[in-house]
C-alpha cells in the first residue's frame, strides 16, 4: 500500500533526531505523500528550511506570522488541510505542551485544532524518556486518543543506552499507513451520551438540583468522536459551554434543563443511536406545582410536595431495538455493587457503570474517578483511580468488547 495523495502535516521538533527527517520525507513523497511541514524554532537549529522545503515541495511554517507584510500562517487551515499529523521527532516540550494545551507555537496550534489523527514519535535522552512526567503527559495524549510511536531501545546521541531513538523510516511510515487505513472503532456509529444534572424548577428563582458537572459526560463524548462516532450529547445545565471543549470533533450538543427536556432530546435521537450512555444525574422527583411567581418567606417551616420524574433510562430499557447498547450509571454511597446489578437488571441495561461516593476523588467535581463497570454477563471490571478522560476510554473499550 502506498500512501498515494494522502496529506501528511509533519511537525519537526528540536532534537537531534530531526536530522533523519529529511530523508522521511524524500520516502513519504516517494511513496506518493504530500507532505507539508511545520518546525519549531529548536528544530531549525538542527534542519533547514530550505532543505526541508526542496524535499516537500512546499514552504516550510515556522511562526504565526509568514512575512514583513504580516500575512498569517493559519493554523486551522493546516489543521483541516492534514489526512494526519504526524510529529516526528517529538521532544519532551513539545509533548508536554500537547498534553497540556499549551499553544505557545504553530505546531501546537495546528496540532490543537485538528479534527485528524494525531502521531507523535517521541525522541529523547533515555532519562528525559522515563522521567514520571514525560510518561504521564504520553500516558495523556493517549487518552485523548492521539497515536505513539514509541521509540526504540539503542545507543542515543548522548551516548547512554536506552530506550529513545526515533524508529526508522519504515516503522514510522508503516504507522501513518496503519492509522490512514485502520477504521476506528465506532466509525458509523452513532452514540448518544446524557451528561451533567437536571434542574427542576419550585419557582422563577429556586430549584431542585445536585452536584453533577457532567465532566465524565464530557469526556465520554469526547473519547467516542476520536474514535469515529458521530455523537449526540444531551446536557443538563454545566458550567461549560460543549462547544468550546469539543473543538472541530462531530459532535452535536443540545441543552436541556429539567428531566422533562431531557427525556424529550433523548427519547428523540435514541430511536436512530446505536449505543446510548445515561451518565447525567437526573433528578428523581420535582415539585408537584411549580410556582409561578416567587414563594415569599411565611411560617417557621414549609412543606414542598414532590412527584417522581420520569424515569429515562427505564424507558429506554423498555423500547431498546436488537443491536443497540444501554449503558447506566449509578452513583452509590452503600451496598454499592448489590444497588449497581439491581438497576442494571430493572432497566435492562448492557452494562452500568458503578460510581461509589466512598471513594477519594471520585465522582462529582473531580477531574479523577474510580469506576467498576458490570456488564449484563456478570462481568466486572474494577479501574484504579485515574483521569475521566482514561475513564472514558476505558468505558469505550468495555463497550466495544461487548458490542462483538
Ligand atoms: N436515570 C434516568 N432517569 C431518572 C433517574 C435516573 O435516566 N429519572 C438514570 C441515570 O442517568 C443513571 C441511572 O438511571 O444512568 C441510575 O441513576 P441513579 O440516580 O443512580 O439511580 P436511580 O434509578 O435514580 O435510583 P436511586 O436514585 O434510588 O439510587
Amino acid at each position: 500500500m502506498n500512501l498515494s495523495e494522502k496529506k501528511i502535516l509533519l511537525g519537526i521538533t528540536g532534537s537531534i533526531a530531526a536530522y533523519k527527517i529529511p530523508m522521511l520525507i524524500r520516502e513519504l513523497k516517494k511513496q506518493g505523500a504530500d507532505v507539508k511541514v511545520i518546525c519549531t524554532h529548536d528544530a531549525l537549529n538542527f534542519v533547514t528550511a530550505p532543505t526541508l522545503s526542496t524535499l516537500s515541495c512546499n514552504p516550510v511554517y515556522s511562526d504565526f506570522i509568514k512575512n514583513v507584510n504580516g500575512e498569517w500562517a493559519n493554523h486551522v487551515d493546516l489543521a483541516l488541510w492534514a489526512d494526519t499529523i504526524l510529529i516526528a521527532p517529538a521532544t519532551a516540550n513539545t509533548i508536554a505542551k500537547l498534553a497540556n494545551g499549551q499553544s505557545d507555537n504553530l505546531l501546537i496550534a495546528a496540532a490543537m485544532s485538528a479534527s485528524c489523527p494525531i502521531i507523535v514519535a517521541p525522541a529523547m535522552d533515555h532519562d528525559m524518556y522515563i522521567y514520571p512526567a514525560t510518561q504521564n503527559n504520553i500516558a495523556k495524549l493517549k487518552s485523548y486518543g492521539h497515536y505513539i510511536i514509541n521509540p526504540e531501545h539503542g545507543e542515543l546521541a548522548s551516548g547512554i543506552i536506552g530506550e529513545g531513538r526515533l524508529p526508522e523510516e519504515r516503522t514510522i511510515i508503516n504507522h501513518i499507513q496503519q492509522v490512514l487505513t485502520t477504521p476506528k472503532k465506532f466509525t458509523g456509529n452513532t452514540v448518544l451520551i446524557t451528561a451533567g444534572p437536571t434542574q427542576e424548577a419550585i419557582d422563577p428563582v429556586r430549584y431542585i438540583s445536585n452536584h453533577s458537572t457532567g465532566k465524565m459526560g464530557i469526556s465520554l463524548a469526547k473519547e467516542f468522536a476520536f474514535h469515529g462516532a458521530k455523537v449526540i450529547f444531551v446536557h443538563g445545565p454545566i458550567f461549560m459551554q460543549p462547544n468550546s471543549v469539543f473543538g472541530g470533533l462531530d459532535i452535536e450538543a443540545i441543552e436541556t434543563v429539567d428531566g422533562e427536556q431531557m427525556d424529550k432530546a433523548v427519547s428523540k435521537f435514541f430511536k436512530s443511536s446505536d449505543i446510548c450512555i445515561m451518565a447525567a444525574a437526573v433528578a428523581d422527583y420535582k415539585p408537584n406545582i411549580v410556582s409561578i411567581k416567587k414563594i415569599k418567606k411565611g411560617s417557621d417551616t414549609a412543606k414542598l410536595e414532590l412527584v417522581k420524574t420520569t424515569d429515562i433510562l427505564y424507558n429506554l430499557g423498555k423500547n431498546k431495538k436488537k443491536g443497540q447498547t444501554l449503558v447506566g450509571f449509578a452513583l452509590e454511597t452503600d451496598h454499592e455493587e448489590k444497588n449497581a446489578i439491581s438497576k442494571l437488571q430493572k432497566k435492562d441495561l448492557d452494562m452500568i457503570v458503578l460510581n461509589s461516593l466512598n471513594n477519594k476523588g471520585a465522582g462529582f467535581k473531580y477531574n479523577t474517578n474510580q469506576v467498576t463497570m458490570i456488564c449484563k454477563n456478570g462481568e466486572k471490571l474494577k479501574t484504579p483511580l485515574k483521569n475521566k478522560n482514561e475513564i472514558a476510554l476505558d468505558i469505550l473499550n468495555q463497550i466495544y468488547k461487548i458490542r462483538l
